[in-house]
């Protein structure tokens, strides 16, 4: 307890703990407080892809000589692996849905107003996060809907106004599709 009180008085931490857990909503029941659950729904999915993406990576090869085989062989070799991979496809999916679904309550609620427009913006980078990871996750594969899912999202980032070739080399990684050189 000494070292609590000794990092409380320092850090402030218990300020961060009231300012993330006990700020107070507006009261909610029934189908309206349903919706107040969406973010730790989005949560609650991240957890679950943090988990199942730990366990694919332990037999997942990430090179394109191999990641095609490597994904075959979780789904018909390894101990659950293709229900691991299945709740890490569809977690994905519902990650999107569920992190869309929160962002909108928020929007018709109003909730981004005043005190909770940091709340807002660092909302805004965990969007992109996600769109990110679904974006990069879905070329893991390695087959056919994985590489040419990724050669039109990069082909179409590539086509921006005077940054569109760096932007399109950012993301593949060099001029082509495949390893770097
Ligand atoms: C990885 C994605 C996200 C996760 C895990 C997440 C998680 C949460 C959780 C658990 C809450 C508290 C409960 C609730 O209101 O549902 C919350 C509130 C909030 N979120 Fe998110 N969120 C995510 C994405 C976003 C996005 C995309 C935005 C908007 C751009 C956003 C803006 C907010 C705001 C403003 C609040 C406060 C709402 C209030 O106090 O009534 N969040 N979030």
């Amino acid at each position: 307890m000494k070292a609590y009180e000794w990092a409380r008085e320092r850090t402030g931490l218990d300020q961060i703990w009231t300012a993330l857990m006990e700020r107070k909503i507006p009261e909610a029941r029934g189908w309206v407080g349903l919706l107040y659950t969406l973010g730790s729904a989005t949560m609650m999915i991240f957890t679950v892809q943090a988990v199942t993406g730990f366990l694919l990576a332990t037999n997942y090869v990430p090179s394109p000589d191999h990641a095609y085989d490597s994904v075959r062989y979780i789904d018909s070799q390894v101990l659950f692996g293709r229900v691991v991979r299945g709740l890490h496809h569809w977690g994905a999916t519902f990650m999107v849905v569920f992190a869309v679904l929160h962002m909108m309550r928020v929007y018709f609620m109003g909730s981004y107003k005043y005190p909770r427009e940091a709340t807002w913006m660092a909302g805004v980078g965990l969007l992109l996060l996600v769109l990110g990871f679904s974006f990069t996750g879905y070329l893991l594969p390695w087959d056919q809907k994985a590489y040419w899912a990724t050669v039109v999202g990069t082909t179409i980032a590539g086509t921006t106004p005077f940054v569109g070739a760096m932007i399109a080399d950012i993301l593949r990684g060099s001029d082509g599709m495949g390893p770097r050189p």
